[in-house]
């Protein structure tokens, strides 16, 4: 009887709040068509003017009064603001607030690890909460839309933006930019202190041709829907992502700004996408000289008529669009269709409710609990790839140590690219950290030698070779200054830059153990200083925090447990190089002979005929998934609950893992499945899902992973998304390359 009650009245809560969802849906759909009913075209066009206001002037006062202005970017200072929108909803006929957006890609005053390093700690959790207090701090200024995440698949580290992503794989990305949106959006988007998500680079913009920013890319359909469309589909259909930003490269041809079948045909129509489209930065305006429109009206027409909706900067838009729906050209329906979606965004804002920021808030920026948050996501971004005899963590016999390197003091450069709001006054460097938690017991020799990632002045080597030799250990600080990384900063050449390798060298004369610590934005060609080290932490650009976490890790107060969201290759000729590579007729069978080894006036077909490099082999320097820990785990025991299973079964697949060490760790177990045979190529394998598993010494577990069938679908032959039947195997491990594997069939 009081079962039934209690469903009874459970069912009453879920009806209500059912109700109540639709009728304030249908509440804000009417607000929206009396609004709109309203708006002269002019103005319905300015909703879709998007201005930028780093210096912001008497003109862009007059744009707002006369209703052309819908959005903002880069203002950033809440009374600058406040005042901006008072002229918009006292001053414009329309009275329809702005909304302000700003790239708070990784933080907005706490910085924390770029993108890449987050998606290093394969911590879904973490990378919530990273965005949920960048939503927190940016919103106090009244910030209320971020251009993040970025989650374009990007396999290939000479592009400069790989800093910014989830790195290679779909899987890692769905699920780190699905995290990233909930934590921005939090679970209401009209709360003040939630900020709209931006989708972006839509679409295909990681795969720009050689690596070089802003080039074109040719992914065919098949590949789109595979490998680059599921983490924008996630992040819409699992978090509700309220925008999406269209990409620079033109892709198979056609500029995304301008592609209707992405705008219109998948997003709206397929997705059901009821969000809004935004340019990137005035690439309606660039298609011009992409030769894909005549001139910034042509450019105009063919967005507004894909179904982009605001035109961010380059006023394609508001200076074309009144006589193109008078022409004919663009119906004023299209323009309306683009409104409602704007309108809708701020209703769901609050911005008609609540259009001011409160400047009497008591700021929450560089809180403790945020310091402490970037600190930890910084620890677990941190990928431990090399540890010789265990040099790690440094232990009590470690009396002197050499601070060496022009990164261990670098707070500018330690936050990354993409921190427009950071400040380097708050960055907490490894020397700082080192020496105020450390310093009582350790005695730390700081020799910068380098005064920067470029210098290439060797002249303070001696003093470093003498601070090393009179150490117990050096800690090398090297990588990439912040600059080299990100937006059009794309590199040719991925070996350390200035006169760092020159430094390393002379360092390992002294015979003294060397941990490297490398901060950079994206995978460097580092096999010869790893073998010079004795240890290597690759810390990413770690922000904020992150001297005092790698003070921690160094020391043992943590344990490294990150693993590689991206392939690092050995030479950059190698790549493109990624893990879950189609199969080839012709692989590489580690039987390879390599330059070294040919003998003299070998015949043609004597080498073998397999796909290699005779100059470098086929292996990477390190795998997809590869991170170590201050322990070791064992895994054995793999286990299914069917060999032979249908379309609609859940496989459970079982583990067994073992700390098989001496120290409490963490471990991303990783569970990979391969199509033996498909209507396409398929690839070697996919990363389907990770779990991170903590185990003291001694102790195991089983690690137990549920795969819906179902989620062996993919784009086939016939352009349909099913799985098909056939042979698979499972595998599990912690990385892409060392797992244990059984087979099972779907019928
Ligand atoms: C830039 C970037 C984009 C960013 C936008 C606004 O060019 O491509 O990611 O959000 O402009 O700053």
């Amino acid at each position: 009887m009081m079962k039934k009650l209690a469903l009874r009245i459970y069912s009453l809560f879920v009806f209500c709040g059912m109700f109540g969802y639709l009728s304030a849906q249908h509440n804000i759909e009417n607000r929206i068509e009396n609004m709109l009913s309203k708006m002269s075209l002019r103005q319905k066009i300015g909703q879709m003017n998007q201005v930028n206001a780093r210096k912001p002037d008497e003109r862009l006062y007059q744009q707002i009064r006369d209703g052309e202005v819908g959005s903002i970017l880069n203002a950033e200072d809440p009374a600058l603001l406040n005042q901006l929108q008072k002229i918009a909803v006292d001053e414009s006929r329309s009275g329809i607030p702005l909304v302000f957006a700003r790239d708070v890609i990784h933080g907005f005053k706490t910085i924390f690890p770029i993108p890449l390093g987050q998606a290093a700690s394969f911590n879904p959790q973490i990378v919530e909460e990273s965005s949920r207090i960048a939503a927190i701090e940016a919103s106090e200024n009244g910030i209320r839309w971020t251009f993040a995440p970025m989650m374009d698949i990007s396999r290939d580290p000479r592009w400069g933006r790989i800093a910014e992503s989830f790195g290679e794989d779909t899987y890692l990305s769905e699920a780190m930019s699905v995290a990233m949106v909930k934590g921005f959006q939090g679970n209401d988007l009209s709360n003040p202190s939630s900020i709209a998500a931006c989708a972006k680079h839509f679409i295909g913009y990681g795969a720009a041709e050689g690596g070089r920013d802003y080039n074109i890319s040719n992914i065919p359909e098949r590949q789109l829907r595979n490998i680059y469309l599921p983490p924008f589909e996630a992040a819409i259909k699992d978090a509700d992502c309220a925008t999406i930003m269209t990409s620079f490269n033109s892709n198979n041809g056609i500029p995304p700004s301008a592609n209707k079948f992405l705008l219109t045909d998948l997003l709206r129509n397929e997705w059901k996408f009821d969000g809004v489209i935004v340019s990137d930065w005035a690439s309606i305006g660039i298609m011009t000289t992409q030769g894909f429109c005549e001139d910034k009206k042509d450019a105009a027409r063919k967005a507004a008529n894909a179904g982009m909706e605001i035109d961010m900067v380059s006023e394609c838009f508001i200076n074309n669009l009144e006589q193109l729906v008078k022409d004919g050209s663009v119906s004023e329906k299209t323009i309306d269709d683009a409104v409602k979606n704007i309108l809708r965004l701020k209703y769901r804002l609050g911005l008609f409710d609540r259009p001011y920021t409160d400047l009497n808030l008591q700021s929450k920026k560089y809180a403790i609990n945020h310091l402490d948050a970037a600190k930890k996501a910084a620890e677990e971004s941190f990928v431990l790839l090399k540890n010789k005899n265990d040099i790690l963590p440094l232990g009590n016999n470690i009396k002197t140590v050499a601070i060496i390197g022009p990164m261990a003091d670098a707070p500018h450069d330690q936050m990354g690219t993409w921190c427009f709001d950071g400040e380097k006054e708050y960055t907490q460097t490894p020397l700082n950290a080192l020496k105020k938690q450390f310093g009582k017991n350790v005695n730390f020799i700081y020799e910068q030698t380098l005064a920067f990632s470029r210098d290439k002045d060797t002249s303070k080597f001696v003093k470093a070779v003498e601070a090393a030799k009179k150490s117990d250990a050096v800690l090398l600080f090297i990588g990439e200054e912040s600059i080299l990384s990100g937006e059009a900063h794309s590199l040719a050449d991925l070996n350390l830059v200035g006169a760092q390798s020159e430094l390393i060298s002379e360092l390992s004369k002294t015979s003294k153990p060397i941990i490297t610590i490398v901060m950079a934005g994206r995978p460097l060609t580092i096999e010869k200083e790893i073998s010079l080290s004795d240890a290597v932490l690759y810390a990413w650009h770690p922000g904020t925090m992150g001297g005092p976490a790698i003070a921690d890790v160094l020391f043992g107060k943590s344990c490294p447990g990150g693993k590689l969201p991206v392939t690092f290759p050995r030479y950059v000729g190698q790549i493109p190089l990624y893990y879950n590579y189609e199969r080839i007729g012709r692989p590489a069978n580690k039987k390879e002979v390599l330059l070294n080894d040919i003998p003299l006036e070998a015949k043609q077909s004597s080498l073998g005929n397999t796909s290699y490099y005779l100059d470098a082999g086929f292996d990477a320097l390190f795998a997809f998934g590869y991170g170590l820990s201050y322990t070791t785990f064992e895994y054995s025991n793999l286990t299914l609950s069917k060999k032979n299973l249908s379309k609609d079964d859940v496989l459970r697949i079982n583990v067994t893992l073992k700390n098989t060490g001496k120290r409490e760790g963490c471990e991303v177990v990783q569970l990979y499945t391969s199509d033996i045979t498909a209507s396409i190529a398929p690839p070697v394998k996919e990363l389907k899902d990770f779990k991170r598993v903590t185990l003291k010494p001694g102790e195991q577990q089983i690690v137990t992973f549920d795969l819906p069938i179902q989620k062996l679908a993919f784009w086939n032959y016939e352009m349909d998304k099913v799985v098909e039947s056939g042979k698979f195997d499972v595998m599990v491990g912690g990385n892409s390359v060392d797992l244990l594997k059984m087979r099972f069939t779907v019928d």
